[in-house]
């Protein structure tokens, strides 16, 4: 075999972003990481929001007592990785808590960092970890900073996620512009994995509608799974368990399963 072997040659890292707030960046990665947990395929969350959102979710109140992503950013610091990893309850799903910590980095005026490397903090530690995981998550905060570069400068793929009918808004053009910013100037390698209509909020018979404005607007770049806004999700984060342990034979957990494989094949092909 050698050469040829087929060995995992380690996770891909995904960056959720939107400038926009509230619009399912963070559940997006807990859908990936429930499904994964599902699959017994290991997950690593970075959670780089000083809200600590998905950190409470996963590692539950007390996250924001933990030392976590900060210490990436400190120029002062050799930060290891393995030290940072914190194991949640459930075996397949590690991560790296943010808290409010993370606020003295969200330096959004690129003056103040460009030139000093700082964006590329993440990169060693994720090659460190890379063969450990399947799927390495990044929980960006809703801005472009010093921190969400730094995201983007580590990742395989950027997805986007995008509440309904936002198409050409201001936020996304801004994270678009970021993207081919760090393709052009630190990571060629990086790839749109797509825009994905994370909170819809029409009944059923509207998606396919809305699924060519949503092709018409961004091709293939559009995700065909649409996460529609269903209180089964908001109440498996409440409860902090996935939706398809929760919920496992429900129409939520489906779409968190159909969502997942489109994870899959968009980021084994592109
Ligand atoms: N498809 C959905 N159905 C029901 N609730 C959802 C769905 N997507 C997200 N939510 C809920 O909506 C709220 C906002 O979602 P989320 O936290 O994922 O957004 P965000 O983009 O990460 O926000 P922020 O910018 O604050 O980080 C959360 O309470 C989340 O649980
Ligand atoms: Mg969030």
């Amino acid at each position: 075999m050698g050469m040829q072997d087929q060995t995992n040659s380690g996770a891909k890292v995904i960056t959720s972003l939107n400038l926009k707030g509230g619009v399912g960046k963070t559940h997006l990665c807990w859908l990936i990481a429930g499904v994964c947990q599902e699959q017994r395929k290991r997950c690593l969350v970075l959670d780089l929001d000083k809200q600590g959102n998905i950190s409470s979710t996963l590692l539950g109140p007390t996250a924001s007592d933990l030392t976590g992503c900060e210490q990436f950013f400190n120029p002062a610091i050799d930060a290891n990785i393995n030290s940072l990893i914190a194991k949640s309850e459930l075996s397949h799903i590690d991560c790296v808590p943010g808290s409010f910590k993370l606020e003295q980095y969200n330096n959004t005026s690129p003056g103040d960092w460009e030139g000093t490397g700082l964006e590329q903090s993440l990169v060693d530690p994720l090659n460190a970890v890379r063969k450990f995981y399947d799927y390495i998550l990044i929980d960006c905060p809703a801005d472009i900073s010093l921190i969400t570069y730094a995201a983007l400068c580590a990742s395989d793929f950027l997805m986007i996620p995008l509440e309904t009918a936002q198409w050409g808004a201001l936020g996304t053009q801004h994270v678009l512009t970021a993207f081919n910013h760090v393709r052009t100037s630190n990571r060629p390698s990086l790839k749109l994995l797509g825009f994905v209509a994370s909170r819809f909020k029409r009944g059923r018979k509207y998606q396919k509608q809305y699924l060519s404005e949503l092709r018409e607007h961004f091709g293939r770049d559009a995700f065909e799974t649409v996460i529609p806004d269903l209180a089964p999700f908001e109440q498996s984060v409440n409860d902090r368990i996935p939706i398809v342990l929760h919920s496992p034979s429900s129409h939520a957990a489906t779409i968190a399963r159909d969502f997942f494989r489109e994870v899959e094949k968009r980021s084994t092909q592109r």
